[in-house]
């Protein structure tokens, strides 16, 4: 059990915020296989306050989503405020996260994401007055450095959020420079528990039940953030459930019964993204591509996904590849 402000959470495995991938059609399938807390997409506060159409559709959300967190992405406290009274209007958002994670190099050279961290009085004055004025647990998404981890500067920044109001902080453990890619550092993860009186949940690298024991292990972290880990591979969830249950790995999943979860993510997709717009398609392949990693005649395959027009034509190339299961 994991209390964030007010809300308890009676899972220590989340759906990580992922931009252009945690959309409802991917929160659904992944809620199926055993996710039970999920975050909206990241969503940009200046959009939101301006009630883009394209921004509150990303809020779009149905019975089975929920619990859910949003997670606003901004610098500018007062916009940033705005931003989530207009969430909370368009959402049942149980908490609104932070993100001060983001490396993106348009992002934080906005002074936003990743940037927070050069600019901590900025990153505490947000989060004091979200967690003030929204009526909304507020936590924050942090990475364990910009340039490079300085463990002692990490801790004084955890610190300065959580005495600003911060109900619980998401831990990327890797630096902005490492972008996603290199070594999850525990040691800097663990450092943050140690001094944090709110909910630490560890993120980098939680790409099987393994990965997410050692996580929880080796850092003392109270949960952990499933990203890449999720992509083609809903059942990881369940896998890690179980696994922290009984230690026992469930066997992967067969190509047949990976064809059929992918088959009913892109329905998913069909059902609940905007239907005229030409990024359907390229949603349903982005998909496919993620679960065709690893199979037999993959390289072919995706060749035919890639070239695959609308859904009529992917669920042909699908149903082919069905055969060779
Ligand atoms: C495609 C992609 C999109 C992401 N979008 C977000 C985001 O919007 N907000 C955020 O806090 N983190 C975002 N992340 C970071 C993940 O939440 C996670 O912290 C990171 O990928 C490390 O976990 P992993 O190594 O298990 O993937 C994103 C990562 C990826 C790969």
């Amino acid at each position: 059990m994991i209390k964030i402000g007010t809300k308890v959470f009676n899972t220590k495995v989340f759906l990580a915020p992922l931009a252009g991938c945690s959309d409802l059609p991917f929160r659904l399938i992944c809620r199926e296989h055993g996710a039970q807390m999920a975050f909206f997409e990241m969503i940009s506060s200046d959009a939101l306050v301006r009630e883009r159409g394209k921004t509150i559709n990303m809020l779009k959300s149905a019975e089975a989503d929920s619990p859910i967190a949003g997670q606003l992405l901004g610098s500018v406290p007062e916009i940033m405020l705005d931003a989530a009274l207009k969430m909370k209007e368009h959402a049942a958002v149980e908490f609104i996260d932070l993100n001060a994670a983001c490396p993106v190099r348009k992002v934080v050279a906005n002074g936003q994401g990743a940037a927070l961290f050069r600019t901590p009085e900025k990153l505490f004055a947000i989060i004091r007055i979200l967690s003030g004025k929204s009526g909304l647990p507020v936590t924050v998404k942090l990475r364990t450095g910009f340039d490079e981890t300085d463990i002692k500067k990490l801790i004084n920044i955890a610190r300065g959020c959580e005495d600003a109001g911060a109900a619980a902080i998401f831990l990327h453990g890797r630096t902005r420079a490492q972008l996603y890619s290199g070594g999850v550092d525990y040691e800097a993860i663990k450092k943050v528990k140690e001094n944090a009186g709110i909910p630490v949940f560890g993120s980098g690298n939680v790409l099987t039940p393994s990965l997410a024991k050692k996580m929880l292990d080796d850092t003392g972290c109270d949960g952990v953030l499933v990203a890449r880990g999720a992509m083609g591979n809903p059942w990881i969830f369940k896998d890690i459930n179980s696994f922290l249950k009984s230690g026992i790995c469930s066997p992967a999943p067969d190509k047949k019964r990976r064809l059929e979860v992918l088959k009913k993510h892109i329905s998913y997709i069909r059902k609940y993204s905007d239907l005229s717009s030409p990024s359907v398609i390229g949603l349903m392949r982005k998909a496919s591509l993620w679960y065709l990693k690893g199979f037999a005649l993959a390289a072919a395959a995706r060749g035919k996904v890639t070239a695959s027009r609308n859904y009529e034509e992917l669920l042909k190339v699908l149903d082919k590849l069905d055969r060779w299961a």
